[in-house]
């Protein structure tokens, strides 16, 4: 997750920009970067390895000049941290230079061309392709603003861009492609910024305008113009951003849990900061504390959580057994801790927690240490209890999570579990180096695929809301790793909506809860294909035989599952490590959209709370 701000008007931009910055600083901070073009057409570049404080110190010693400018505070998924990666980044000839937030993930066939037609690159990041691609399109004749929607054309992934051309004075072109996060244009007298997002922009102007994905802009001192990336003019729209402090917090969302919802992709790209790396392939956990010796030593792998934590711990349990080819086990932390378990010092226990602070978990963690087990906590509150407890944590990085109903937390568990069971597998030699690279170039994808699941069935949740909210009882059925998705999207669905639902496993269904099946019973099945997507269909016919109404998520295009299904939610194809993640985005916009029909406290719902510190 990185920040990007910009500022075109009549004042020197490099204030505004590091003030810009240093409220964006939350969203990364392991160097920063500001480019400016002054009224002789100059382009200047400044960036500092590590606190925006280091950045200040360079432009104090080394001011900017001129009234244009873009920056951008960098959390490192490519290349590490240092002060040739950091952003801004230029093309060879100099006039160009671009900010970016995502994960370029077809650089390496993008960067192997342009190296062939004689580019040269500086930096190990994905992101200095692109304004050598621009520059490119600028020699070919092409006007900077086409050039640059050219350019992000040829982007697989999902990219929020910022850039400037010397040549093209008093003019910033941003884009937003997918989910990598927002871009906000603030309009203010006589000048315009651009932002990651809406609190970065409260103390400038209350008038903005928020690119969807799939729009760029070309902003100026005056204004901007919009349009899609398939070059079609949009018209304007400004909104009024409120000035309570909790309603700017909601960034535009009427309800934090959608606002955490549309932010998965981004924040998933945070938890693989710093971890993945592509050139050659490799997952890099420092944040576990055991040597190689002894990650070969672990015997087995014990995983504890609660709730939408345990879900993910069920999960976590089946990649590591793919990836590490290690017994794993999922257990609810509050049975764990009484069972007196059989665990020691060659056992893994990696208790899972958003809140670092639920008292089932952090019992359950204790008792494993009290039997000499090794341990890990994966928590997304820095310095939590947990944090105290486990031998090394690794944090989820998925930002503060406000709504009770936990979405970001619970995907971004499952990034890290993911990257866990590479680890493990890497290390343990099940994963040999050419299996590594194809896991880092499969979890590059997540970002952009979860994107696109966002971005479809758009207009379909308010119609079924209005059509699902009138039923008692849903039962909710998945497969192998949807399994665990199943048992998820029941949890969210009953406890914001108050709906009662049931997660299984879908061969489960005829041992006893196919007797419920009515035409009364909803079942909402995940049916993508996969390897257990026959089995699947084979269910979906067992429900409508008597008479259930069938939701259905889909792969894109099936049309099998259209006929058999009263209704479908589609999701993009993705490979099957990433499907849990793809799948669990419809599930939760569904919920969250039945339980606004319902009227339900969506943030805050009855009886609920977010930290769970009792027993
Ligand atoms: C459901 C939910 C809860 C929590 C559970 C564990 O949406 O949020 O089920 O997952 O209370 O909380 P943490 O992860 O903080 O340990």
């Amino acid at each position: 997750m990185c920040g990007i701000f910009g500022y075109v008007g009549d004042r020197q931009a490099t204030p505004l920009l590091l003030e810009g910055l240093q409220r964006l600083e939350y969203r990364g901070y392991d160097s920063a970067g500001i480019a400016t073009v002054d009224d002789r057409r100059r382009l200047d570049v400044r960036k500092a390895t590590g606190k925006l404080a280091n950045l200040i110190g360079v432009v104090q010693q080394a001011p900017l000049a001129g009234t244009v400018g873009i920056g951008h505070t960098r959390w490192a998924t490519h290349g590490e941290p240092n002060d040739t990666n950091a952003h801004p980044h230029l093309g060879g000839s100099g006039k160009v230079v671009v900010v970016h937030n995502g994960i370029v993930e077809n650089y390496q066939e993008l960067k192997d061309n342009l190296i062939a037609r004689g580019h040269r690159f500086d930096s190990a990041t994905d992101s200095e392709v692109i304004p050598h691609l621009i520059e490119d399109l600028l020699d070919q004749g092409k006007p900077f603003p086409e050039a640059v929607r050219l350019a992000a054309l040829q982007l697989k992934g999902a990219h929020a861009i910022a850039g400037l051309h010397a040549d093209t004075p008093n003019a910033i072109v941003a884009l937003r492609i997918g989910n990598a996060g927002g871009v906000v244009v603030g309009h203010g007298p006589g000048e315009c910024y651009v932002s990651s997002d809406l609190p970065a922009l409260v103390s400038l102007t209350p008038t903005v305008t928020s690119l969807a994905p799939g729009q760029m802009a070309v902003v100026r001192a005056n204004g901007c113009d919009i349009s899609t990336l398939s070059g079609e003019r949009v018209p304007l729209q400004k909104q009024t951003m409120a000035s309570n402090p909790i309603v700017a917090a909601k960034g535009g969302y009427r309800h934090f849990m959608l606002k955490e919802i549309m932010e998965q992709p981004e924040v998933a790209m945070s938890a693989l900061r710093g971890r993945l790396a592509f050139d050659p392939g490799s997952v890099t956990l420092g944040e576990v504390p055991f040597t190689p010796d002894v990650i070969r030593s672990i015997a087995r792998v014990v995983l504890l959580g609660m709730g939408t934590s345990l879900h993910a711990t069920q999960l976590g349990a089946r990649f590591i057994e793919r990836l590490a080819r290690l017994p794993a086990s999922a257990e609810n932390a509050a049975e764990f801790r009484y069972r007196d378990p059989v665990v020691d010092k060659d056992t893994l226990v990696v208790a899972i927690t958003q809140s670092g602070e639920t008292a089932d978990t952090l019992e359950a963690l204790n008792e494993a240490r009290r039997h000499g087990a090794l341990t890990l906590a994966i928590c997304n509150v820095p310095g939590s209890q947990v944090t105290r407890i486990a031998h090394g944590t690794m944090l989820m990085h998925a930002g503060p999570e406000i709504g009770v109903a936990s979405t970001k937390a619970f995907t971004n568990s499952l990034v890290c579990l993911l990257l866990l069971a590479g680890h493990l597998g890497a290390t343990r030699g099940h994963l040999r180096d050419e299996a590594v690279r194809d896991l880092v170039d499969t979890i590059a994808r997540m970002p952009g695929l979860m994107g696109q699941a966002l971005e479809m069935n758009a207009t379909a949740f308010g119609p079924l809301a209005a059509e699902y909210a009138r039923y008692r009882r849903f039962l909710f059925i998945g497969r192998g790793l949807l399994e665990p998705i199943a048992r998820e999207g029941a949890l969210k669905f009953k406890e914001v909506s108050y709906i009662h639902a049931e997660g299984m496993a879908a061969a489960e269904l005829k041992h006893g809860p196919i007797a419920l099946v009515d035409p009364e019973t909803p079942v909402v099945a995940i049916a993508l294909k996969d390897a257990l997507y026959e089995k699947m269909v084979g269910n979906i016919h067992a429900v409508r035989a008597r008479k259930g109404p069938v939701l259905a998520i889909a792969t894109v295009g099936d049309e099998i599952i259209a006929e058999h299904a009263n209704h479908v939610l589609w999701v993009p194809a993705a490979p099957p490590l990433l499907a849990p993640m793809v799948a669990t985005i419809p599930l939760q916009l569904f919920a969250y959209h039945t339980a606004v029909y319902c009227g339900s406290d969506v943030d805050q719902p009855r009886n609920l709370a977010k930290s769970v510190t009792v027993e």
